[in-house]
């Protein structure tokens, strides 16, 4: 029999096990997988794995190959079948699942070729119903699943399974949704390159494995874990069908699992610590589901809503609701920069010293506006010394038409002005090959890559130079992993830590502004903060930190909670106009996509969650703005 479950589990109906990073849990999951292997393999039998793609196996692959070489681990015995794989692509092709697979894994084991199992992506359409019966038939030859390993997209999508798949599918032909092939757009350098179709196994094929393990890491997971786990199993979120499986475990990390009733109001879950957080959130929560301010919450209210503890150790309603509208007060400044020879006891930047050197450390061009467009413009006019650097060229969000376009310019301009150089006309040769071969995506498109570099610093110039920010206090650093990499697939190494604290040391900041805590570990955003943390790390005695605070804000699609706000900047309908302006200068990245419903243009996310923050304070009772800009504090030393 299972131990009972936890208060905090009551409301789950998978088990979930939160680990703090993705590392952590995927090192975990290898070592069963190895117990697994080496157990069957001692008794003479095979182990089947069903595997998966994306960015998040990741780190499992690779300790697996570590493992492989470290510890002997063989897969001689292991047999895999993959999830799936998107129909109309050749094993070649640099996003085909067969190549990832081969890349990430199969070429650095001892696995058997005969043993490898990935839908073939290039069977013609008549052939598909039996090609995947006979996928289905290979797996119950080789015994059944023993384990099988998934990831989730945000539409909740297990393999290929979209919203509306049947818990009885099998292997089969599927179209992809609209939202799974906008965020596989990046990977394929624009939506338009997106394959329409794929392979994937079916929902009932996963269920038939005998042990399911799903991995999701970063808050853009947060919410579809959360429908999964606590709602009831429905087909419009396939991978909440998983609850009616025997054997199955989420693991997450701290961030995927941020929507967690057990996280995120654990008070109706169990016995909590009430630090000053927690009681901010609970009184957030409380105002907000009855509808009412902050200040006119009562006892009765607390104590009918689950809050009774609360109001035991720290009540009555009255003084407790006059603290917490303050502290939530007290996070709204219009001076980000602090306020020279205001009192700053209360604010949450000091007043000294005046002016600040402030770094913005934007992880590509546009993430900058996105998340603190309003402030940074602010932090120009209020006097401070605003440097803006671009830690990458953002160069492969570019599609290629955008390419195309510029280079056909340049030769237009060498044909106006005479020009006879060969210089740029051979520039613009090389740049239509390298468009016209496939897979620009490859380091070996250099030209490519260069025009696309240029591209975004020109828009990136003209955004900032529309806050106010003149070219000379933007710097662009092109660190090494990203050139050299793709996405999903970055790997910063040395130098780059030593371009980027070498910035840090120039600067000698007061302030440094930054994103990417809450992404999932393998995104750039947080590739570029985990750099930003180690390199933090690392000058940690250097006397300029002792005076440096680091304040974070979120892509624009994240949820706030109140609680977690340090700082909050509030603009005025112009200010919000003249933000959105300035995003909107990075043309290149503006949706290539057909208007459709739900779907929303980077500066309108950034509108709506800055409005959507500014109506959360209102309608706490706080002032009412326009829109915000909100920052947490975070802590280098912790
Ligand atoms: C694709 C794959 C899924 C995967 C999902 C999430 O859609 N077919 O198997 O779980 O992407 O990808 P990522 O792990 O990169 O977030």
């Amino acid at each position: 029999m299972n131990p009972p479950k936890t208060e905090a589990q009551q409301r789950e109906r998978i088990s979930v096990q939160i680990v703090p990073h993705a590392d952590a849990a995927s090192a975990e999951l290898a070592r069963q997988i190895a117990a697994l292997i080496r157990a069957r393999s001692a008794e003479g039998r095979t182990t089947v794995l069903g595997l998966a793609t994306g960015s998040t196996p990741v780190r499992l692959y690779r300790e697996l190959i570590r493992l492989h070489r470290e510890t002997g681990l063989s897969f001689q015995t292991v047999i895999t079948f993959n999830l799936d794989e998107y129909y109309g692509l050749p094993r070649t092709h640099p996003e085909s699942y067969w190549r990832f697979m081969h890349e990430q894994l199969f070429n650095h084991i001892d696995l058997p070729a005969e043993n490898i199992h990935v839908p073939d992506g290039t069977v013609p359409r008549a052939g598909i119903y039996a090609w995947c019966r006979q996928y289905e038939e290979k797996i119950i030859s080789a015994g059944g699943l023993d384990l099988q390993v998934l990831g989730i997209g945000r539409t909740g999508h297990i393999g290929f399974n979209e919203p509306g798949s049947s818990r009885d599918s099998r292997t089969r032909l599927v179209t992809l949704d609209r939202l799974t092939r906008g965020d596989a757009a990046r990977d394929f350098l624009g939506e338009a390159n997106v394959p329409r179709h794929a392979i994937t196994m079916g929902i009932g094929t996963i269920l038939d494995a005998r042990q399911v393990v799903l991995l999701a890491w970063g808050a853009s997971k947060a919410e579809v874990i959360a429908r999964a786990v606590e709602g009831l199993p429905d087909e419009s979120l396939p991978a909440s069908l998983l609850q009616q499986h025997p054997n199955l475990s989420f693991l997450i990390d701290e961030a995927a699992a941020g929507q967690l009733v057990r996280r995120r109001q654990p008070w109706l879950v169990g016995p909590v610590e009430w630090s000053p957080k927690m009681v901010r959130r609970a009184i957030g929560w409380l105002a907000r589901k009855l509808n009412k301010p902050v200040l006119k919450l009562v006892d009765e209210d607390y104590s009918e809503h689950g809050l009774a503890d609360l109001l035991t150790e720290q009540g009555p309603a009255y003084g407790l609701n006059i603290r917490i509208f303050n502290e939530l007060q007290q996070t709204i400044t219009g001076w980000p920069g602090g306020k020279p020879h205001a009192d700053d006891t209360r604010r949450p930047e000091r007043n000294a010293p005046f002016p600040k050197r402030v770094l913005v450390l934007s992880p590509e061009p546009s993430a900058d506006v996105i998340g603190m467009g309003g402030t940074l413009r602010r932090l120009v006019e209020q006097g401070h010394e605003t440097t803006v650097v671009y830690l990458t060229s953002g160069n492969l969000a570019v599609p290629d038409e955008e390419a195309a376009m510029a280079a056909e310019l340049v030769a237009d301009l060498a044909r106006d002005l005479n020009d006879s150089s060969s210089v740029l006309s051979a520039f613009v040769e090389n740049v239509r090959q390298q468009l016209g071969a496939s897979g620009s995506t490859a380091p070996e498109s250099a030209y490519v890559r260069r025009i696309k570099s240029i591209l975004r610093r020109n828009e990136a110039r003209a955004s900032l130079n529309s806050c106010g920010i003149s070219s000379e206090r933007i710097k662009f650093i092109d660190l090494g992993f990203y050139e050299r990499g793709r996405y999903r697939q970055f790997h910063p190494d040395p130098r780059d830590l030593t371009s980027l604290t070498q910035v840090l040391r120039e600067i000698q900041p007061h302030q440094v502004f930054s994103t990417g805590q809450q992404e999932d570990p393998s995104s750039l955003a947080a590739v570029c903060f985990e750099l930003l943390r180690q390199s933090l790390a690392q000058t940690k005695r250097e006397p300029w930190q002792a005076d440096c605070r680091v304040w974070l804000h979120r892509g624009g699609s994240s949820v706030w909670d109140l609680a977690d706000i340090d700082m909050a900047v509030p603009f005025s309908p112009p200010e919000l106009a003249r933000k959105i302006h300035a995003i909107y200068q990075h043309k290149s990245q503006r949706s290539q996509a057909i208007v459709a419903t739900g779907f929303h243009e980077s500066w309108q996310q950034a509108e709506q969650q800055n409005r959507a923050l500014a109506k959360n304070y209102d309608q706490l009772g706080l002032a009412e703005y326009e829109a915000l800009e909100a920052f947490e504090r975070y802590d280098a030393t912790a």
